[in-house]
């Protein structure tokens, strides 16, 4: 069970990152340009938001099957460790507040009439979630 969810949250991980980096560049040349909103600019940010929310529910299982989740963090000993503290309490909580930002930008686009609107919900929202999961990733387990 812990390999197969590890598995996945290391290969969607790949695909949110993607996705996301994606939509912040369409949507700063978006703006840029002042060109119209497309199905393709919305598809672009649909697709990063599923990715990012298959990752949280992925990341919510392994949380509690890992030994450096949630049973590191009532062990007692994950907060004088860095590593430790990433896994079992920056990275989760970080990445939470990042897919609420990703999620908040994906219902203001909707709300916005004008195309410059659109495209400005997904660079403020995406960017800062995109910020945020780039800040807390185990880099040195993951790619190291
Ligand atoms: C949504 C954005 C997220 C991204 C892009 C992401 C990405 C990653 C990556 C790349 C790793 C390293 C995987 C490896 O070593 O092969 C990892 C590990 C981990 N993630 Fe996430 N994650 C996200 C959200 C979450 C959330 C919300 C939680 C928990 C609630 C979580 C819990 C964990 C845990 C516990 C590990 C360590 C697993 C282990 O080494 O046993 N992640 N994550």
């Amino acid at each position: 069970m812990y390999k197969i969810v590890l598995e996945a949250h290391s290969g969607i991980a790949y695909l949110a990152l993607i996705a996301l980096f994606i939509t912040v560049i369409n949507a700063f040349l978006g703006l840029s340009s002042k060109r119209t909103f497309k199905s393709s600019d919305r598809k672009i940010g649909l697709f990063a938001l599923i990715f990012t929310h298959i990752q949280l529910l992925a990341g919510l299982i392994l949380y509690s099957v890992s030994q450096t989740g949630f049973s590191m963090l009532t062990s007692g000993n994950a907060m004088g460790n860095a590593d430790m503290r990433l896994t079992a309490l920056e990275h989760p909580l970080i990445n939470i507040i990042a897919v609420v930002l990703i999620t908040i930008g994906w219902s203001k686009h909707k709300k916005q009439i004008a195309d410059q609107g659109k495209f400005k919900s997904f660079a403020i929202f995406y960017t800062l979630g995109l910020l945020l999961i780039l800040s807390r990733i185990p880099w040195g387990t993951w790619i190291g």
